[in-house]
């Protein structure tokens, strides 16, 4: 680990048994984040997104095994007792899920989860605790939030009952916050809203940001690397300007390629990427989006690539033939 590195990952293995056989969920994946930082994690659904995230929060199902090493300032994340997991994750590690019902107790008001939260882990009185509740609730556009500390989540909308798990996520201003998905489940508009209220508190508080999504769209320009996983592993990792301007990983490419363009005309189909991804009880002996690679050739079948720089340190990506490079797809 590095200075300045607030969270990392290293070689980090999620294994699920399944009456299948073993789901390999997450395969040997390095990441690091540093403090105040932003990272992207994208890829399609069920490419291991969250099951990274949950092996990171050390909330795994029960049956899952979990190898590597996950270092979290200056704490190794494995080796903690689940007490002060738990404290750890109320205090400087925070999350924020796709469906906000997930992190929201139905059947206590938003007062109650949020004041608890602030006195059980910053130990703040009952009087100091509603003060900090309405301000919490304000910062994330949440209008009366007086009136909205004795409502129940089910009486606020989805974009609401969002804005209130974030505002749960930030009250004791975390050092990391994980969001995944934490837009996906709403309407187009809200969903630009709570990426930028998540995008200004970040920058406000210094705090560094895994923000998790399938829309390569949504860490552009909100991110500071982003790193493309397929098939349990990351496949491409760049700071955001680079990977925008000089994609090496076909796959990236696909993944860009499927986002709607905001020129096109209205109704046009979207182009998305053919075929899916690998089962993953049945792991491919070569690379793992070899079936759906358009530049695939005999060696892409038979050898996994491995995730490697090339000119720039910054830029790694796990491809046989890069693009735009002079060897690669596309030169
Ligand atoms: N509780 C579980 N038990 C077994 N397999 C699971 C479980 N949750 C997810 N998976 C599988 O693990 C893989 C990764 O899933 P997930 O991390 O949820 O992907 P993503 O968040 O990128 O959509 C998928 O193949 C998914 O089907
Ligand atoms: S290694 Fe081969 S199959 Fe895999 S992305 Fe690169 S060119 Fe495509
Ligand atoms: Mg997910």
């Amino acid at each position: 680990m590095t200075e300045g590195t607030l969270l990392s990952v290293e070689d980090v293995i999620v294994d699920l048994p399944t009456p299948r056989g073993n789901l390999r969920a997450v395969d040997r994946v390095d990441l690091t984040i540093g403090a105040g930082r932003t990272l992207g994690v994208v890829g399609e659904s069920g490419c291991g997104k969250t099951m990274l995230s949950r092996a990171i929060l050390q909330l795994l199902p029960k049956r899952a095994k979990l190898s590597g090493r996950v270092m979290f300032d200056g704490q190794d994340l494995l080796q903690l007792s689940p007490e002060k997991l738990r404290k750890l994750r109320g205090r400087s590690l925070a999350v924020v899920f796709q469906d906000p019902m997930t992190s929201l107790n139905p059947v206590l008001t938003i007062g109650t989860q949020l004041i608890e939260t602030l006195q059980e882990h910053l130990e703040l009185d009952m009087a100091a605790a509603t003060r900090r509740s309405v301000e919490l609730l304000a910062a994330v556009g949440i209008p009366a939030p007086e009136q909205r500390l004795m409502q129940y989540p089910h009486q606020l909308s989805g974009g609401m009952r969002q804005r209130v798990a974030i505002a749960i996520a930030l009250s004791c201003e975390p050092k990391l916050l994980i969001a995944d998905e934490p837009t996906t489940a709403l309407d187009v508009t809200i969903q630009a809203q709570i990426l930028d209220l998540l995008a200004r508190e970040q920058r406000r508080r210094h705090m560094a940001m895994i923000l998790i999504t399938h829309d390569l769209g949504v860490v552009a320009g909100r991110t500071d690397e982003v790193a493309v996983m397929y098939a349990g592993r990351v496949v491409e990792r760049a700071p955001t300007p680079a990977l925008f301007k000089k994609m090496r990983m076909p796959y990236t490419e696909a993944l860009l390629a499927a986002l709607p363009k905001i020129d096109a005309a209205p109704h046009t189909p979207l182009p998305a990427i053919s075929g899916r991804p690998p089962d993953p009880t049945r792991p491919l002996k070569g690379c793992s989006f070899s079936p759906r690679c358009r530049y695939a050739w005999a060696q892409c079948h038979v050898e996994k690539p491995r995730l490697e720089e090339s000119n720039s340190p910054a830029h790694q990506f796990a491809c046989f033939r890069p693009i735009g490079t002079g060897a690669g797809a596309g030169a």
